[in-house]
């Protein structure tokens, strides 16, 4: 009779890791009249990749700022970690250190690299060990080695490849509990597009990482759970590895086929 027992413990295991992640009910966004959210359910366990798809205008981007509060006027609901984001202690800006949100274009500070990296240390304890957090982070997203010479030098004298991974150590050294990226490697070359990759997957063994893209193989290379959204709309979310083997949606199958997707 023990069977039984351990699948009950693998589910509530599996319901606590939900739990413990974001979720997202009944998620609707209006802008100017127009609806650019519409009912999104989405539930994200508390670590892990999901990469969210879908062609330009679908409210990818719309839906990582609701995530962060960048925008605030949706309904529905937002859960992480069980608490609804919009009770979050500290507000919004407390909310914006708990999930860090990555952009396309990188956005560093007009100040030196490790400058940027401390930027968002509060507290004077963390500040005295800012040198160690520093290397940590950068190491973090396999930027020490190309910078631990030259740390004092202004962040805009690296590379854009270089830039997106300070910006990403910025997040991280506030130490967030989720991270949101969108589109983090459009505008970079083959090298750079490899090392962040390499640092989510790495990340998302500790937190949940919700990644927007459009390149399929990028999706396909990362793994974990796929949302494709279309209009404002989820049409499909699952397993990324059976989401490309076999789409259940014909507006999946279109999309992946032509990249392209005929919604009404
Ligand atoms: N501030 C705004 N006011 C009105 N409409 C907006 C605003 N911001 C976005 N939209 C509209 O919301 C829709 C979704 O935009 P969003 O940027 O979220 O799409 P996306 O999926 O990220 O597209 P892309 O892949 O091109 O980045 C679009 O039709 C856009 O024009
Ligand atoms: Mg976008």
């Amino acid at each position: 009779m023990s069977a039984p027992s351990k699948l009950v413990s693998v589910d509530e295991a599996q319901l606590s890791r939900k739990k413990n992640g974001l979720q997202i009910e009944g998620l609707c966004l209006q802008l100017e009249g127009m609806p650019i959210l519409q009912d999104i359910g989405l539930a994200l366990t508390q670590m892990g990749v999901t990469t969210l798809i879908g062609p330009s205008g679908a409210g990818k981007s719309s839906l990582l700022q609701c995530l962060n509060g960048l925008q605030s006027h949706w309904q529905g609901e937002i859960r992480l970690k069980g608490n609804d984001i919009r009770h979050w202690p500290g507000g919004w800006d407390g909310l914006r250190r708990h999930i860090g949100l990555i952009g396309q274009k990188p956005c560093v500070f007009p100040c030196s690299i490790r400058a940027n990296v401390v930027f968002g240390l509060q507290s004077w304890r963390q500040r005295r060990r800012a040198d160690e957090l520093v290397e940590a982070t950068l190491k973090q997203v396999a930027l020490w080695d190309e910078v631990k010479e030259r740390l004092d030098a202004p962040a805009e004298s690296l590379s854009l490849g270089q830039q997106q991974r300070l910006c990403i150590a910025r997040a991280l050294v506030v130490k967030p509990g989720m991270l949101l990226l969108d589109e983090p490697t459009a505008s970079l070359d083959p090298r750079s597009k490899q090392l962040i990759e390499q640092s989510i997957k790495a990340l998302a063994e500790t937190m949940p990482v919700l990644c927007v893209t459009h390149d399929l193989d990028q999706a396909r290379r990362l793994g974990g759970q796929i949302v494709f959204m279309c209009e404002g709309r989820v049409i499909e979310q699952g397993e990324s590895e059976g989401f490309f083997a076999q789409p259940q949606r014909l507006e999946s199958r279109e999309f992946l086929r032509w990249s392209v997707c005929e919604c009404d």
